[in-house]
Parts: C-alpha cells; structure tokens; sequence
C-alpha cells in the first residue's frame, strides 16, 4: 500500500479539525439532539424524517473524533449519545439497525472492553433478522412486506455479527440469503443497481425493479451504488465467500467510470446533467463519502491499490471549497451539497448526518487512525462457510 504523501496528510486533518469543530458545537448547542439533514444550513427543523433510520451516525461520529483526538470529552458524549439508542435494539418499524447499533454500540465495545455491550448488539441483529421473508429470500424493508432496498446491504452485517457472536447458524442462512437475493435481483450486470425490488407475497417471486429515491425502476441512484458497494465489501469481509467481494468490485468499477470531471456523483447516475436541480444536476456529496469509505475497505480487502486511489480522489474533491463547508459561515454541517430524498423535496442540496459520518470515516482511513472505533475490524470467515 502507498503511503499517504504529507500534502494529503495535512489537507485530509485539516479536514477532520473543521469535523470536530462542526460536531462539538452541535453538541454544545443543543445536548441530546440527533441531526438528520439541513435545511439552509441548519439542522435544527421541522421537516419530516421520512423513517427514523440516521440516529447511530451521530454517536458515530462521536466515537470517530474521540479515536482522533484522543480526548476524554469525546468519550463521554459518544458513551451518551450512545446508550440513548438502547430501546431500538427492539425496534421493528426500521431495517437499519446496522447503522444505528454497529457504530454506537459496536465502537463503545470496542473501546470500553465491556462484553455487556454485546447483547444489545446481538438483539439488534436478532431484530432485524424478524425482517426476513421466506418465500422471497429478502429482509423486507421499513415500507412494505414486498420491498426488498439496496440499502439493507449496510445493515444486514449486524446479523453475521450476531450470528458470529453466538454461533446462531439461522441468522447466517438468513443474512445469506438476503444478500444473494440482492445479488441476484438488485445488482445489474453492469455494477449498477437498482434502489428496490418488489416481489410477490404469495409466491415469492421477484416482480420487477423499482425506486424510492432515486431517479426511476432502471437507474442507478448514487448513494443505493455506494451501500452496495461498501455493503458487499462488509459481508466479504465476514465471510470470505468471493462471491460478495466480486460484486462489491463490480459496483466500484461502475461508480468510478462514471464519475463527472468533478470527481463527485450526481445524485443519481442518470440525471440528466444539463437539466436544472433538483432532477437534473443536482450532486450528492454524501454518495462520494460512503463510497470514499467502501473504496479503503475494498482496496484492503482484495488487495488492489486501484481502489485506495480512487478514494483518495474522492476526497480530495470533498475536501475542496466546492464540498466543504469551511468557507460557508453559518453553516452547521461539514458536506455541502448532499441529499436525502429528491421525490420528497427533503434535505435537497443540504448537509446530510451519513455523509458527514462517511466523510469522516474515509478520512479516518485515508491518515490511517488505527482505532476500532474508526472502521467496523471483523476480519476472518465465520466458522460454517457456506
Ligand atoms: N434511506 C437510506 C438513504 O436515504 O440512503
């Protein structure tokens, strides 16, 4: 692996110095608040949240400041904004348990040494494994019992994890299954994905691609491409199985062929880039960040360097004046021009908490903080690999 060069090195921790400030002043402003996205700059609003799903992205952050710096205060907040989220390991309204367990509960573990921890993290996964549909192979998503979403990909993870914890050999099948389902339906031929799929109950059958949030049923929105990719890369990562590795390359390679001069994606792979916002040239910032972070973890895991340059490039677009918000007074998050949900007019052009986090992760990476706080480390195939 190359080493990162000194110019980088400084321009990534100035980087990470405007996180820590933007995040210490959300806590000092208001204690307890959860930001999801903003809106003109703020986070604090009364707009929807669509689905309860972001909530782990705060105390994640906390925890990745805290590997940083090394400063106790970190500890503390992310300890608190942590065991706040205790009641959703029971939580059955979401998929996204992954997100909120495996970056709160799974870091504060890690640093704390305490085993009690764990529970909280096996029920998590417990939970979202009552997701499952038999008949269709899938975890089905918060929005119907025939939606399977290429963004359980990042969740699915705390199931192999609490299937590795306990040797529960039901849980594996399950998270398995789900992921070769996506592989099979979600996933195209061409590294690109589709955000939904839609089976039908009675037989299990796949019905036909759809979206939510992206552009249409055949598109390829940004941010489900970058779950995919760095979804895939973490179940290979669990189990070794180069199946998942195979496809979290093939998202990679689509995701970086395709990326505009800017080196950052429009929100959705087939917006039209000459048309106006928010369905045509409209970026999504927080798409390039979880890719940034995916793209470390692919490189590390198939041991091809291609990748690690490629998120570095992301980066560096991210760290320019046009993505970071440094020159932008006033405004509360780190990420320019993110979004949430285009259909919905919710968060457009904004600063989103999972692209802050991201951001933040895949700069943690790139200066090579080797803290268990900072990546999710499970390394090494499960005992049954099948
Ligand atoms: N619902 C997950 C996302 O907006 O990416």
């Amino acid at each position: 692996m190359m080493a990162l060069s000194a110019a980088r090195d400084a321009v990534y921790r100035r980087a990470l110095d405007f996180a820590a400030r933007q995040t210490r002043a959300v806590v000092e402003r208001e204690p307890g608040f959860y930001p999801m996205y903003t809106r003109q700059g703020r986070w604090r609003h009364g707009q929807e949240a669509w689905t309860q799903w972001t909530d782990g992205f705060f105390a994640g952050l906390l925890w990745k400041l805290y590997a940083y710096t090394g400063d106790p205060w970190w500890r503390q907040q992310a300890e608190v904004y942590s065991a706040a989220l205790e009641p959703r390991q029971h939580d059955r309204e979401v998929h996204d348990l992954g997100f909120v367990f495996l970056n709160s509960y799974w870091p504060w573990q890690c640093v704390s040494g305490d085993r009690r921890l764990e529970a909280v993290i096996v029920q998590a996964g417990r939970t979202l494994a009552m997701r499952f549909n038999e008949r269709g192979q899938f975890l089905r998503s918060f929005l119907a019992p025939e939606s399977l979403f290429i963004d359980i990909m990042m969740n699915v993870p705390i199931i192999l994890h609490a299937a590795r914890v306990t040797g529960d050999v039901r849980l594996r099948e399950i998270a398995l299954a789900h992921c070769r389902t996506t592989a099979r339906y979600l996933v195209r031929a061409d590294g690109s994905t589709a955000h939904e799929g839609i089976f039908d109950l009675e037989t299990g059958q796949f019905l036909r691609q759809s979206t939510q949030q992206g552009l249409r049923a055949e598109s390829a929105w940004a941010r489900g491409l970058a779950w995919s990719l760095y979804g895939f890369a973490t179940v290979y990562r669990y189990t070794e199985l180069p199946e998942f590795l195979e496809v979290s390359r093939r998202n990679a390679a689509y995701f970086v062929e395709h990326l505009p001069a800017d080196g950052v994606p429009h929100w959705d792979f087939d917006a039209d880039p000459t048309a106006p916002p928010p369905w045509g040239a409209q970026k999504d910032s927080s798409a390039a960040a979880i890719a940034a972070s995916g793209l470390f973890d692919l490189a590390q895991l198939s041991g091809e360097d291609r990748w690690r340059e490629a998120a570095l490039q992301l980066l560096d677009a991210l760290c320019g004046p046009k993505f970071l918000a440094d020159q932008t007074p006033g405004w509360e998050g780190m990420l320019l021009h993110g979004v949430y949900h285009t259909g919905k007019g919710l968060g457009v052009d904004e600063s989103v908490i999972w692209g802050d986090f991201f951001f933040v992760e895949a700069l943690g990476k790139a200066v090579g903080l080797a803290s268990s706080a900072n990546s999710l480390p499970h390394s090494g195939a499960d005992p049954q690999n099948s």
